[in-house]
């Protein structure tokens, strides 16, 4: 089968993550959460604090910042390392959710993000989720999704996800970390969230999560079977 590189972008807690494993999984592609790349990041600022609007400071913060992805070898599922220490669980923190988006606001930042990111989607067969991939990563991507959902269903799906992990946050907690999220992601100046006019919007409030699923894959299968003609013919 011919390969493609997927994006979907979103709201935060829509379930982008979730779809994009599941898509991955179904069609043999490598799946990457670029947002890891980011809370990555914010993890080492928190420990390591750095002026964020000293562009020297960030450069050299970001010069010992070293990030792999790395599949747990039971799951099969992304594990994210930083500078060779697994941090997969530290970085879902509400501590680092909730100075993710200002970190993630910082050009340099974003520069060295979207470098790595395109370098690892560079043999397609990707599925990749975020804020700005179909947008700026990967603007020739093959098919790309714009999800969303209402606030109050967001955050319950994420209580659940967060109190499946035994994290105790209120639904309140959550709900105005989404929003403040999602105000800060779409607003910012640098690759703000958009959704570009080539992209399929999926309102996934009322979807089942398989559902959800089955809608994206279809679609991915269109686009590899038109790519595959396209370059047969050609
Ligand atoms: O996907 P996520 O919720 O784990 O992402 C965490 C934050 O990282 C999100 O609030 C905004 C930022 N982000 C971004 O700016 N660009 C991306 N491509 C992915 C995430």
């Amino acid at each position: 089968m011919g390969k493609i590189v997927i994006a979907i972008d979103g709201q935060s807690g829509c379930g982008k993550s979730s779809t994009a494993k599941a898509v991955a999984k179904n069609l043999g592609y490598t799946y990457l959460d670029s947002g890891a790349m980011y809370r990555a990041v914010t993890f080492y600022y928190l420990q390591n604090p750095f002026d964020l609007e000293d562009s020297n400071a960030v450069s050299e913060a970001l010069e010992n910042v070293e990030i792999e992805f790395k599949k747990d070898p039971v799951s099969g599922d992304q594990l994210t390392f930083l500078n060779g220490k697994n941090v997969e669980s530290e970085i879902r923190q509400m501590e680092v959710s909730n100075n993710v988006s200002k970190v993630a606001s910082i050009k340099l930042v974003r520069q060295a993000m979207v470098a790595k990111q395109r370098k690892l989607g560079s043999a397609k067969g990707v599925v990749m989720d975020g804020r700005d991939i179909g947008s700026v990563v990967f603007p020739d991507a093959g098919l790309k999704m714009f999800m969303t959902a209402d606030l109050e269903t967001r955050a319950k799906r994420r209580l659940k996800e967060l109190s499946a992990e035994g994290n105790v946050y209120s639904l309140d907690e959550i709900k105005n970390n989404l929003a403040k999220r999602d105000e800060l992601d779409s607003s910012r100046e640098e690759s703000p969230l958009i959704k570009t006019a080539d992209a399929v919007e999926l309102d996934t409030s009322e979807l089942k999560f398989e559902d959800q699923v089955d809608i994206v894959i279809d679609l991915a299968r269109e686009r590899i079977e038109k790519e595959e003609s396209y370059a047969s013919n050609n």
